[in-house]
């Protein structure tokens, strides 16, 4: 089920190479409702990820505007924006020290300064990835890249985004922490659904079997151009891989 306006519309965002003048994104435009999960796939280097870091506003837009809950996001708006609307990158950045300082670390931000650090919680959202207590006192100098990921997607999710956007977030892992990153999002929507509060995704894959399975919207990118696609066309995309 989908809301009636949109939780994000983006209206012809546009990015530009600032030392070249070139177009890596085209005005592009798009209206996430609350239940709603997308995927876009596209080439490498077709501009995915300077679109979905436009949309979460982390980089300064060269053209057009977002808005969130219909409201154009003002420049101090931007990290309460950043809060509900967040990007998971590929190659997640985690700091020296343990698992659980990096969890930590949100709530020693200007940002969250009304939220508090559960145990509990991230606890049970590291054992739903199949990773036991332990987990949090790993040192993140010594986890793989599944681990590394699970560890990411879990300081995000305990601070209860309204949209996830996903940038490839199991391009170069193994198939179970791919597995154990997927569960934990579908988690995170089915919860949304459940408690009636709209959340939505936007996950880019390289994967078209994946973006099948984390979406019903998609979207394909190509020379900076977003354009919609059906979800049939994945088929054609992977009978070619
Ligand atoms: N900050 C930047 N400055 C200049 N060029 C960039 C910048 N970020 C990305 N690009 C270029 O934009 C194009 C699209 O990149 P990207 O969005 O990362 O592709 P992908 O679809 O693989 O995610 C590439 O040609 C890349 O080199
Ligand atoms: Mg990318």
């Amino acid at each position: 089920m989908t809301s009636a306006s949109p939780l994000v519309a983006a209206t012809d965002i546009a990015r530009r190479d600032p030392q070249h003048g070139r177009w890596l994104l085209h005005p592009a435009s798009l209206a996430l409702h609350g239940g709603e999960r997308l995927s876009i796939t596209g080439p490498s280097g077709s501009g995915k990820s300077v679109f979905l870091r436009a949309l979460a506003l982390l980089d300064p837009l060269d053209g057009g505007h977002v808005e969130w809950h219909g409201k154009r996001v003002a420049r101090a708006a931007i990290p309460r924006y950043r809060r509900s609307i967040a990007y998971i990158r590929q190659r997640p950045a985690l700091l020296d020290g343990t698992v659980e300082d990096n969890l930590r670390y949100p709530f020693t931000l200007r940002a969250y300064r009304d939220l508090q650090f559960e145990r509990e919680r991230v606890a049970s959202l590291a054992l739903q990835a199949g990773r036991d207590n332990d987990f949090l006192d790993r040192r993140a100098s010594e986890l793989s890249g599944g681990e590394a990921q699970i560890a990411a997607l879990i300081r995000v999710l305990q601070l209860d985004p309204e949209v996830l956007l996903l940038d490839e977030p199991t391009a170069s892992l193994d198939p179970a922490s791919s597995h154990a990153i997927e569960g934990l999002i579908g988690a995170w929507f089915d919860a949304g659904t459940a408690r009636d509060t709209a959340r939505a995704s936007v996950w880019v894959s390289h994967d078209p079997a994946q973006a099948e399975r984390m979406s019903e919207r998609h979207l394909s990118m190509q020379a900076g151009v977003l354009d919609e696609a059906p979800l049939i066309s994945l088929d054609r995309e992977r009978a070619t891989r």
